[in-house]
């Protein structure tokens, strides 16, 4: 695909439609720390949105695995004898111990440690010691759980929680992407490295951040002189936003050289000196040699294409003042070893400082003083439309409870018994989470 793939669009004009609205304030304070927040996003959002996990090149051959946790979902991605690449929650089906204990591994049969079941990469259950004896057991029917998952064609692979009808499709969720991300060509790029951060805030902290580039002349000098501010522009696209910025270009001067053939003769009066020019380059940009291509992908995750290199972003909520951030980075092929590390320095430069921005702005955010600022209609859209995406989210799912009166985990998979023992054993659960451990309210369960 190298030869046909466009470069990288500039940032699009600003057009008259975009006036300048007075500002709208950001979500309470409040939302980035309480931990029933927290918890409510993790079935509005967590548990109905496509997240980004890594890129297909990681797995090489039939068995390639690699683990993942996310907001506490144990899972796995696998590449399967056919060559897709499937996600499994990490869940034995027997009795929930996990079927994967490696970060990264490759086998084609997975044995779990406890009782010793196995599964293929398609997560049927193939072995089952003794259980061939006991009347009625179906392997199929005991198979690991899937997760949805989609891989675009650039190779992004992505998981879906949702484990009920009414899922969005991906093409639906992130509609336009593809051919966004079709500017760029993954193909001529090679996984290089993986870092993590552990920060102190929360997960919508960072995304404040990483949502608009006003902060930029301020917190990033090194980002400033690599693109052009001045043209940075966060476009929002339903489930993604795109980041546009104009590189800034190598310095090229033209220089007098010397040539050494047509120097003076040893004894005082040769040939006459020639001149001849040559370019060099005066300032070389760590940033690459053309213009951004990063998106932001809703709710916490990004894909940031540059030249020299591009990188993904994981981020992992913890807690309502924890979030770890995990980096993969791939570079092009055949990129110096020199200019690897220039472009590792470069990218950690700039995330040590958002979050350094992050952990001191939790702080505040903790402490009950602030609760809402004003937002730049323009500079900090990127910031106001993901708020949204939240806020209805939230909003949505709260009203969905409300109406049919129980909790709704979409994620939820164990939920369906097969029995309907289990089903009323898991009625009486509800029921005393309800109502506590209060004896005389006890009293009224239907025992
Ligand atoms: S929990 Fe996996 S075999 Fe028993
Ligand atoms: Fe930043």
């Amino acid at each position: 695909m190298s030869a046909a793939v466009a470069k990288p669009a500039p940032p699009p004009q600003d057009t008259t439609d975009e006036k300048l609205l007075p500002g709208e304030h950001t979500l309470p304070a409040s939302w980035w720390t309480s931990q029933k927040v927290f918890d409510y996003e993790k079935k509005a959002i967590f548990a109905r949105s496509w997240l980004f996990v890594t890129h297909q090149q990681r797995f090489k051959k039939a068995g390639d695995y690699f683990s993942y946790s996310f907001m506490g979902w144990n899972f796995f991605l696998i590449k399967t004898k056919a060559g897709e690449i499937k996600a499994f929650h990490n869940v034995c089906r027997h009795r929930a111990y996990p079927v994967v204990r490696k970060q990264q591994g490759s086998s084609i049969v997975l044995g779990c440690k406890y009782h010793g079941w196995s599964y293929n990469t398609d997560g049927l259950l193939t072995k089952a010691p003794h259980f061939n004896e006991v009347e009625g057991f179906d392997p199929k029917a005991n198979s690991l759980f899937e997760i949805r998952s989609h891989t675009t064609k650039e190779g992004l692979v992505f998981i879906n929680f949702d484990n009920t009808d009414q899922y969005t499709p991906f093409e639906e969720f992130f509609a336009g992407l593809d051919q966004e991300m079709a500017e760029y060509d993954f193909d001529d790029y090679e996984y290089h490295m993986s870092y993590e951060l552990d920060g102190e805030f929360n997960w919508k902290t960072l995304m404040d951040g990483y949502q608009e580039c006003y902060h930029c002349p301020t917190a990033h000098p090194g980002l400033n002189s690599a693109f052009k501010m001045e043209t940075y522009k966060v476009v929002p696209k339903g489930n993604y936003c795109r980041h546009y910025a104009k590189i800034v270009e190598d310095e090229i001067e033209e220089v007098e050289e010397e040539d050494p053939d047509t120097e003076s003769s040893w004894f005082g009066f040769g040939k006459k000196k020639q001149e001849k020019k040559k370019t060099v380059k005066t300032r070389e940009n760590p940033g690459g040699t053309f213009n951004g291509l990063w998106c932001y992908l809703f709710p916490t995750n990004g894909v940031n294409c540059y030249s020299p290199a591009f990188y993904s972003i994981r981020v992992l909520p913890i807690a309502p003042s924890r979030t770890i951030l995990q980096y993969d980075i791939y570079t092009k092929k055949g990129l110096a070893e020199d200019k690897k590390k220039e472009f590792v320095d470069f990218l950690q430069q700039v995330e040590i400082e958002d979050f350094n921005l992050c952990v001191q702005t939790q702080k505040n955010l903790n402490q009950g003083i602030y609760s809402t600022g004003y937002l730049h209609p323009l500079k900090e859209r990127g910031v106001l439309h993901y708020q949204g995406l939240v806020k209805d989210m939230v909003k949505r799912h709260f009203e969905l409870e409300q109406k049919e009166g129980r909790e709704i985990n979409p994620a939820r998979i164990g939920g369906k018994q097969n029995s309907s023992e289990a089903q009323e054993l898991e009625e009486l659960c509800s029921k005393i989470e309800c109502q506590g451990s209060n004896p005389e309210s006890l009293g009224e369960l239907d025992w």
